[in-house]
């Protein structure tokens, strides 16, 4: 079985072809940095134009790097949702197309549901049932995960993502767009302590978070006074320190709440070594095995969409969305919880 998977949720252009038995065959991904570097942040509508000038010539590079023609896809697998709407409909549209135009299904994919199953995609991959560290720019969630489509919300934050937090504390201290990698590299020259952050929500007995004020407590900072540039490198390493640290809690609270031994991390911020390095001590001291994509697969990629098609055919699940003949829709918000409940 052959799957080419389409990913155009946001700011990447992803395209990948997956195999049912031999895995990832090919996959390619257009980042979108440089077009919106300039403003800061992603604008919607030049991201929904690249994302259509991008999508056919990676679609043939990804089929020429794998050696396949159109004819071999068994089926089209695409982002439907969440998302930026323009940008969803650029993908939906071109997968839905391809997919008529060849006769196979077109195959809705929750975005999350792609990073939560992309750590299958390794050698090593973990059994269900397993917790699952969602920390991407728009979603930090943990769930409990008991097979493809079987996913329980156990907690979420309750107003910016972790990955938001990162991208708007890299804005107050001017590292431009994307900020998660900009003040994961400034953090790494600083030391965490020289500044006192919150740690939100770090005693509030649930799995919920919360960073919105961690941003507003760096503006703070920032505004009582003039920093060198020692100092910001602090001020990066408390920031990124707080986050990991409340991070690292939830998520080992969560896999002993769900009463399981298995914890698997996805999205973006997920490629945060300061991440990896403070929960891979801290499950090892608990017992729990910790599992990470491939790093190149962290951030948005067509593989993990073309993968979750895969897993979606071969465990026989109904497909994310109802299909509606002759049409189709995106769903820029789409509760992941919803995949597990009938239709
Ligand atoms: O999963 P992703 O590529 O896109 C979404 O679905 O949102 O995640 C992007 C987010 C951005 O907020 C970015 O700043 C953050 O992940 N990020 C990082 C790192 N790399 C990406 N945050 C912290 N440290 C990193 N190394
Ligand atoms: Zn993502």
């Amino acid at each position: 079985m052959l799957v080419l998977g389409i990913e155009t949720s946001c700011d990447e252009t992803g395209v990948a072809l997956c195999d049912g038995a031999l895995g990832l065959l090919a996959h390619a991904v257009h980042s979108q940095v440089e077009l919106h570097d300039a403003y800061g942040g992603v604008v919607p509508e030049l991201a929904s134009r690249d994302h259509i000038r991008r999508l056919l010539p990676l679609t043939r590079k990804v089929l020429a790097d794998a050696g396949k023609r159109p004819a071999d896809l068994d089926a089209v697998a695409y982002t439907a949702g969440p998302g930026l709407a323009g940008a969803l409909l650029v993908g939906a549209s071109f997968a839905e197309s391809l997919a008529f135009a060849l006769g196979v299904p077109a195959l809705p994919i929750h975005h999350l549901e792609g990073h939560l199953l992309s750590p299958l995609l390794a050698l090593d991959a973990p059994r269900f049932p397993f917790v699952a560290l969602l920390v991407s720019g728009g979603h930090t969630q943990l769930m409990r995960v008991t097979g493809v489509g079987a996913y329980e919300l156990l907690g979420e934050t309750l107003d910016d993502a972790a990955g938001e937090a990162f991208d708007k504390t890299a804005k107050l201290l001017d590292l431009g767009y994307p900020g998660g990698p900009a003040v994961a590299r400034l953090a790494e020259q600083g030391t965490p302590g020289r500044f006192k952050l919150p740690r939100p929500m770090l005693a509030s007995g649930d799995l919920n978070f919360s960073f919105s004020g961690l941003k507003t407590a760096v503006l703070t900072l920032l505004r009582a006074e003039a920093m060198t540039a020692a100092q910001r490198a602090d001020l990066a390493a408390e920031f990124q320190e707080a986050v990991v640290t409340v991070l690292v809690a939830k998520a080992l609270a969560a896999v002993a709440h769900a009463g399981l031994a298995r914890l698997v991390v996805a999205g973006g911020v997920g490629a945060n070594r300061r991440l990896r390095a403070t929960l891979d001590t801290a499950a090892a001291r608990a017992g729990v095995q910790v599992f990470y994509p491939a790093p190149d697969l962290c951030t948005d990629n067509g593989a993990m969409i073309a993968f979750a098609g895969v897993l979606r055919i071969s465990a026989g699940c109904p497909p994310s969305r109802p299909a509606t003949a002759g049409s189709f829709e995106v769903m820029p918000r789409w509760p992941l919880q919803l995949l597990s409940e009938p239709a």
